[in-house]
């Protein structure tokens, strides 16, 4: 890779940047670091595009920080339990997901959201096991019960997002959901990342 001189760019991107080309700033810059030099073509996997966006924006000063996780499996997921009793219903909140529920004495314990498929896709939207019920198994049953549900209703792959950027301890640790998918099989496909660029003084 030429060195870059710092192209021209904004000084801020608004939003975020999920994939691969999807920003019109990242596809502007790839060939700006390949002007003037004999390369004219790139070469990279998925990773190394990760780290190519990275480098990029990062020379043309901006500061990065590294966001959610966007993870993948193919369906069926073998070797996960089940809840034996969850209850099915359409979500009160999102007309194209479902919502999963499991009690026990009546009381909600565990529950997760999943988005119909599309085109083959579905995506566990959220997993959550009440916090006294939490390390006993529930959580591997539901997903294992969610996944079901997402492959009956067609899908030959499941996604999700796992928003880990919080600190350990936090409201939002996913510390444990992300041992819980990566041990079932999730591969990260990739990363969500947000590049901030300061204006000057
Ligand atoms: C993630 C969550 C659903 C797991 O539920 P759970 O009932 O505690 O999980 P299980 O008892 O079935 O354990 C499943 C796996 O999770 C991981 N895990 C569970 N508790 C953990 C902990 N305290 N630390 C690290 N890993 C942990 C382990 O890999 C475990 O497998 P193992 O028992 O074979 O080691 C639960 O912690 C939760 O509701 N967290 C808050 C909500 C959340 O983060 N949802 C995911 C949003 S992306």
């Amino acid at each position: 890779m030429p060195r870059i001189n710092r192209p021209p760019v904004p000084h801020t991107i608004d939003g975020e940047d999920r994939s691969l080309g999807g920003s019109a700033l990242y596809v502007d810059l790839i060939p700006s670091t390949c002007w003037g030099s004999a390369a004219r073509t790139v070469h990279a996997t998925q990773y190394e595009w990760q780290r190519i966006r990275r480098m990029v924006y990062e020379r043309a000063g901006f500061t990065g920080q590294r966001l959610w996780r966007y993870m993948r499996a193919d369906l069926p997921v073998r070797g996960l339990p089940h809840l034996a009793h969850v209850r099915v219903q359409p979500d009160p909140g999102e007309k194209d997901a479902r919502r999963l529920e499991a009690r026990q004495d009546d009381r909600l314990v565990a529950e997760a959201v999943v988005g119909l498929p599309v085109q083959g896709t579905g995506v566990l939207w959220w997993i959550g096991v009440e916090p006294s019920a939490r390390g006993r198994g529930l959580g591997r049953a539901m997903l294992g019960s969610a996944l079901d549900v997402l492959a009956g209703l067609g899908a030959a792959a499941a996604i999700l997002y796992v928003d880990d950027d919080a600190p350990p301890g936090d409201e939002r640790d996913r510390r444990a959901a992300n041992a819980l998918y990566d041990s079932a099989g999730f591969i990260e496909v990739d990363r969500l990342n947000s590049y901030t660029l300061s204006r000057p003084a």
